[in-house]
């Protein structure tokens, strides 16, 4: 993909940006909190906003408390309404008190995904071809849930009410926070992603993690050291989407970068080799 930007100089001045993630030869290490080395990538701003995929399968490799402390940082500083600040993380680091509420989740996620598996039409595949996106992407989403309890880091996403209700204003301020840790994530080797299937028991949940009546817990991160791999993620092209003054009125400047591809709704589909020709999917 060729990333706008490439060749400009960083914000600072004082070098120039680079257009792509070259993993190996950024590849830094840093030490855990048990001395261990960790690796962390160094990922250019453009490039980890277009490539945070969301990852649902993990290696059991804790997260080091220092990395989550600067993941949980980043996340504190996303923006909030009139910068309320209503946002409060609650960490399940994997520790026994934060077992039950593991607990909690991990039936509310099964429960959920069950019915949506059968719910929704993209995911009833006929099961003919055992390859195809959506059945590989069904594939690691009950790998997902069924795994849930032993994610390495769990963040439920809380929202202190005004009034005893939510009010959009707080509501909208957690899902900057979530997207923020998310990113940090990313920039240290980690992948995750959002969830709200956790709304199916927020209230056994809140019990299990002692979250008073007072707060509500509008999303849940997990996150760990990814299995697979982040990549470019699938989005509508921006000529469907972006409208030019007016509704529905073509922007004829608002074209995705050249060599932009996945630009219909759906799963990834698997790796192949290009043909020759390439260009859009
Ligand atoms: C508001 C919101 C709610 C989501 N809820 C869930 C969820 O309950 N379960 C889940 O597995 N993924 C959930 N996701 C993740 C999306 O399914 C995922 O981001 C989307 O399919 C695009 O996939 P990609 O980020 O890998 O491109 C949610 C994402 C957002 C932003």
């Amino acid at each position: 993909m060729a990333w706008p930007g490439a060749g400009a100089r960083s914000a600072d001045g004082r070098g120039v940006v680079r257009a792509r993630v070259v993993a190996d030869r950024d590849r830094r290490v840093e030490r855990g909190d048990r001395g261990r080395a960790v690796n962390a990538l160094k990922v250019e701003m453009f490039e980890g906003l277009c490539t945070t995929r969301a990852i649902r399968r993990y290696l059991p490799d804790p997260i080091p408390a220092e990395h989550l402390a600067k993941i949980l940082f980043a996340a504190t500083r996303a923006p909030s309404g009139a910068n309320r600040q209503p946002v409060r993380f609650v960490v399940l680091r994997g520790g026994d008190a934060g077992r039950p509420a593991r607990e909690v989740l991990g039936r509310a996620f099964r429960v959920a995904w069950a019915a949506k598996r059968n719910s929704d039409s993209f995911y009833r595949s006929d099961g003919s071809d055992p390859d195809s996106p959506r059945t590989r992407q069904a594939r690691t989403i009950q790998h997902y849930v069924d795994h849930l309890e032993d994610v390495p880091v769990i963040v439920l996403l809380c929202a202190r009410l005004r009034d005893g209700t939510m009010s959009f204003l707080d509501g909208a301020s957690v899902y900057p926070a979530g997207q923020n840790l998310l990113l940090a994530a990313r920039a240290l080797g980690y992948g995750g992603v959002f969830s709200v299937w956790h709304l199916l028991a927020v209230d056994e949940l809140k019990a299990a993690a002692g979250i008073p009546d007072d707060v509500t817990v509008a999303g849940v991160v997990t996150l760990g050291k990814p299995a697979g791999r982040h990549g470019p993620v699938r989005r509508v092209a921006l000529a469907d989407v972006v409208y030019d003054e007016t509704w529905e009125q073509p922007a004829e400047w608002a074209a995705d970068p050249p060599g932009t591809r996945l630009t219909r709704p759906g799963p990834a589909a698997p790796v192949r080799p290009r043909p020759p020709s390439g260009g859009a999917e």
